[in-house]
């Protein structure tokens, strides 16, 4: 047997990348305000934002694509998708949307309403934004393992089943809709949630009839770690391990741009006859038809061969293997990661990389600016930012694409993130000169402290006042 794990595909159709220049990259940075999300993704030469809607389709996709029916009602197409998903998922509704946060917030705003408390291993944010939109809490329980971003644990993604249960009793069955499981758990460094979590949540949730939902955006690859991890699952195929994952739920949201091998969509699932009643009339009034939600008929074909494909071991074994690399390779050097290495990312622990840098001089934005001029890679920062004084941790992500980086790029990954690490101690903190209400990460404003005096003149500058938190 040959060990060398190979990316799993040949290629048929490229897409060219641009290199740039330090000095382009710094004025690039400086009118970025030091936000990546505000870069043009075409001065980007290696692009780590996010693995959301970033993959490269198969030559079946594609195929797949041509047989898209536009029709406005009743659309095969949608056959074809619902029948994919239920496949999988097994849920007896399946209500298309135009990606996960749509899906989001036609859930919570049938089931949650002001005083409820929505349970979740850990919200990402623009779950945690749709929860309180609707005026719920959104409370994160993961376990405390998780919160330790060097410590090795198979399943750092599972949630605290006993916080879970003092949760209900503090307060009430009646004020808790639902709980939610993300599989992975994003926002908790790409981390999977076992399968015997995923048993005793479910018998939580079912002894205190509170339904079970699953953020189901990584389910593949959180099946692949349940194979590789727990050994009752060792002969099962990841669609066995995902199949049996979800049969201890009521329903789920999906964003079918990460582990749906799309490019756009998601859905909604649920069995129960009375909310799918209510989410479909939201649906109509908000995102389109029931069978199309707000997707062209090539989408759902897609994701409908996307779903299936995510699936596939070969592919799995690459996609994990390789993100691990990229881990694995620089950890070696010293730089902190969370570890071990997550499915669709690797976190770097920008706190422990910079201790120099406060929290609220935001570490993690720093390292990533600094990422960028480096060697021209964007990634994102999880942590001050993104989730302000309540972030526990600084994550830079760096989430890596499906089917779209070769081990060479990842190669170049390693170097820089390297040369980054042995320069540490000249990167810098920066301050906030702009914030918007909420989701702020996206449009934030930042200059380095280092020039507070030049930078009050500049303050004057921005069109949108700064807001007070
Ligand atoms: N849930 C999780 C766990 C996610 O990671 C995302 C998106 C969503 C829900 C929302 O889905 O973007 O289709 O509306 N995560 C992307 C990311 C944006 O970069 O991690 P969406």
């Amino acid at each position: 047997m040959t060990k060398t794990i190979i990316e799993p595909f040949r290629i048929k159709s490229v897409e060219p990348i641009r290199w740039t220049t330090r000095q382009e990259r710094e004025n690039l940075l400086r009118a970025a305000h030091y936000n990546l999300f505000l870069l043009p993704a075409a001065d980007v030469l290696i692009d780590l934002l996010t693995d959301s809607g970033t993959g490269a389709m198969s030559t079946h996709q594609w195929a797949a694509i041509m047989e898209g029916d536009e029709s406005y009602a009743g659309s095969k197409s949608f056959d074809r998708f619902r029948q994919s998903v239920q496949d999988i998922f097994g849920y007896r509704h399946v209500i298309p949307t135009h990606q996960g946060r749509a899906a989001e917030r036609i859930l919570f705003s049938v089931m949650c309403k002001k005083g409820y408390v929505v349970p979740n291993n850990t919200h990402f944010d623009t779950t945690r934004a749709n929860v309180e939109f609707v005026g719920a809490e959104a409370v994160d329980l993961m376990i405390p393992e998780g919160k330790q971003p060097s410590l090795l644990h198979p399943f750092k993604g599972n949630m605290d089943v006993a916080a879970l249960e003092q949760l209900i009793l503090r307060v009430g069955r009646e004020r808790i809709p639902l709980v939610m499981l993300t599989v992975t758990n994003n926002s908790g460094g790409g981390q999977p949630v076992s399968m015997e979590n995923i048993r005793q949540v479910s018998a939580v949730c079912r002894a205190n009839r509170i339904p079970l939902y699953f953020d189901a955006c990584r389910f593949a690859e959180n099946a692949y770690f349940i194979k590789t991890r727990e050994k009752e699952f060792e002969a099962n195929s990841p669609k066995q391990i995902a199949q049996e994952m979800f049969r201890y739920g009521d329903g789920c949201t999906m964003s079918a741009k990460k582990d749906g091998m799309a490019n756009i969509g998601g859905f909604l699932c649920t069995n129960d006859e009375i909310l799918a009643q209510q989410e479909t009339n939201l649906l109509i009034l908000t995102e389109g038809y029931p069978t199309y939600g707000g997707l062209a008929g090539r989408d759902l074909e897609a994701i409908a061969v996307g779903l299936q494909e995510a699936l596939e071991e070969d592919y799995l074994r690459y996609r994990i293997a390789s993100t691990a690399y990229l881990g694995d390779h620089i950890a070696a050097e010293g730089v902190p990661i969370v570890q071990p290495p997550g499915g669709h990312a690797i976190y770097i622990d920008a706190r422990a990389f910079l201790p120099h840098i406060p929290a609220d001089r935001f570490p993690g934005v720093a390292l990533a600016a600094e990422l960028y001029l480096e060697g021209g890679i964007r990634s994102v920062e999880i942590g001050t930012l993104m989730f302000g004084a309540a972030a526990k941790m600084d994550l830079v992500r760096l989430a890596i694409p499906r089917r779209v980086y070769t081990q060479s790029h990842v190669d170049y990954l390693v170097e820089v993130i390297v040369e980054v690490w042995k320069h540490r101690r000249r990167i810098q903190g920066l301050e906030l000169i702009y914030e918007a209400p909420f989701l702020r990460h996206f449009t934030a404003q930042l200059q380095p402290l280092s020039s507070t005096g030049a930078g009050r003149e500049r303050e004057q500058k921005i069109d949108e006042p700064a807001l007070p938190r």
